[in-house]
C-alpha cells in the first residue's frame, strides 16, 4: 500500500487555507492538527477544517502529534525558529511561509539545520506554478526575446511581502540565475511595519544576474497600486504575460503561448520526499530571493553597488532604523496586521 502522511499546521488564520487546500487535494496527506495563539483564530480555522487536535504552544502540537510534514504559516519573524522546530522533532518536510524570516541569518540557520537533519524545506513563493509565468520562463529560455530586463512597475506592501515573491518569481523564469550586481534606494519616513517587520515606504531596486538578465523593482513608489501584468523587455522583443498566460511578440510576429499544466506545489514536494527530483522551491533557492532583498537594503544603507559574497545576518533596514539614520515621523503602524505588530512590540520591544 502506499505510504500515507500526516500534516500539522502553525498559524491557522490568511494563507493557512491555501495550505489546508492542497492537504485537502492530495489522497496521500491529512491535515490532522492545527497551532496558534490566539485561540478564537485556532478554533474557527479547526472547526472549518474538521480537525480535532488544536493547539496553543507549538512546541506541544510537535512533540505530541510528531507530523510528517508541518505548514508554517505564522508572521514573518518567526518562520526560521519554527521550522527549525519541526525539523528537530523529526518532520520530514516544512513548508516555510514566505518572506523566510527578517534578515538574513536567521533563515540561512533554518536552511543549514534542515540539511542537517534531512528534513526537506521549501518556501511558499507559490506563483513558480503558475502557467503563465511557466510560459515566460520557457520563451526566456528558448531566447525568444534576447537577454530580457524585468519591468514590473508600482507593487505594493512592501520589499518583504512582496519583492518576495517577485524577486523569487523572477529568478525562476531566469532559470534560478543568480544575482551579479545590485543597485536600490529606500525611504522610510513612516514608523512602518509590515506583520510585525521592519517596512520601508518605497522602494527602488535594479538588480542584475547572470547572463545579463535583469530586474528593475518599483514597491510603494505610487502608493495603493498593485502588480497584476509584468513584462519582459529584450533587444529581440517583449513578453507580456500574467499567472494565466503569455503573450511574445519578436520578428516572429505576436504569438500567445499554450500554458503547460503544472503540478500542485504539494505534489512535488511528496515526489521530492520519496526520492523524487528537488521541489522547484527548495529553500536554499528561496534563500537567494531573501539574500537579494538584504542586498537591497545593503545598497541603500551603503549607497552604493552591492556584489556577491553577501552573507551579513542582520537587516541592513533594522541597522538603519536603529542607528537613527531614518528619522520617522507619527507612531508605529502595521500596513497588514495590528495584532503582529503588538506582537512583535511584546516579544521585541519594537516600534514602541
Ligand atoms: N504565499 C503567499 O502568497 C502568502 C499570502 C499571504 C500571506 N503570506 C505569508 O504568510 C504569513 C502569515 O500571513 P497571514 O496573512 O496568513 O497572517 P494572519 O495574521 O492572517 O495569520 C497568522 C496567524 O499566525 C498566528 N501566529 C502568529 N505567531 C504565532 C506563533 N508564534 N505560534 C502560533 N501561531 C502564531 C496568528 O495568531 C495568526 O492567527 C506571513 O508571513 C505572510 O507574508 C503568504
Amino acid at each position: 500500500m502506499a505510504q500515507t502522511y500526516r500534516a500539522a499546521l502553525v498559524g491557522t488564520h490568511g494563507i493557512s487555507n491555501t495550505h489546508a487546500g492542497y492537504y485537502k487535494n492530495h489522497p496521500r496527506v491529512e491535515l490532522v492538527a492545527g497551532c496558534d495563539i490566539n485561540e478564537e483564530n485556532l478554533n474557527t480555522w479547526c472547526d472549518a477544517q474538521g480537525i480535532e487536535q488544536r493547539y496553543l504552544d507549538y512546541e506541544k502540537m510537535l512533540a505530541e502529534v510528531q507530523p510528517d510534514i508541518v505548514s508554517v504559516c505564522t508572521w514573518n519573524s518567526t518562520h526560521p525558529e519554527l521550522t527549525i522546530a519541526a525539523a528537530e522533532a523529526g518532520a520530514t518536510a516544512v513548508i516555510s511561509e514566505k518572506p523566510m524570516g527578517e534578515d538574513y541569518g536567521a533563515p540561512a540557520d533554518a536552511v543549514a539545520r534542515c540539511a542537517e537533519l534531512g528534513c526537506k524545506m521549501v518556501v511558499h513563493h507559490q506563483t513558480r506554478f503558475s502557467p503563465g509565468y511557466n510560459a515566460a520562463k520557457k520563451l526566456i529560455a528558448e531566447g525568444a526575446v534576447g537577454s530580457p530586463v524585468s519591468v514590473h512597475w508600482n507593487s505594493g506592501g512592501g520589499l518583504l511581502n512582496i519583492g518576495s515573491h517577485l524577486i523569487d518569481n523572477c529568478r525562476w523564469i531566469y532559470g534560478d540565475a543568480m544575482w551579479t550586481s545590485i543597485f536600490a534606494t529606500i525611504e522610510r519616513k513612516r514608523n512602518g511595519y509590515e506583520r510585525g517587520t521592519w517596512c520601508e515606504d518605497r522602494t527602488h531596486a535594479l538588480i542584475e544576474f547572470e547572463g545579463g538578465h535583469s530586474m528593475v523593482l518599483s514597491i510603494d513608489i505610487v502608493p495603493g497600486q498593485k502588480y497584476s501584468d509584468w513584462s519582459f523587455v529584450g533587444p529581440e522583443g517583449v513578453i507580456h504575460f500574467n499567472r494565466a498566460g503569455a503573450v511574445c511578440r519578436n520578428a516572429e510576429g505576436t504569438h500567445e503561448v499554450e500554458p503547460e499544466p503544472q503540478p500542485s506545489f504539494l505534489e512535488e514536494l511528496v515526489d521530492w520526499m520519496e526520492g523524487g527530483p528537488e521541489h522547484r522551491n527548495i529553500a536554499s533557492g528561496a534563500l537567494v530571493a531573501q539574500q537579494i532583498m538584504m542586498a537591497i537594503y545593503e545598497s541603500a544603507r551603503t549607497r552604493s553597488l552591492i556584489e556577491p559574497p553577501y552573507d551579513k545576518r542582520q537587516s541592513p533596514l533594522e541597522e538603519m532604523i536603529d542607528s537613527g539614520e531614518l528619522a520617522v515621523e507619527g507612531e508605529a503602524v502595521d500596513i497588514r496586521r495590528p495584532e503582529a505588530l503588538v506582537y512583535a512590540q511584546e516579544r521585541y520591544g519594537r516600534g514602541t
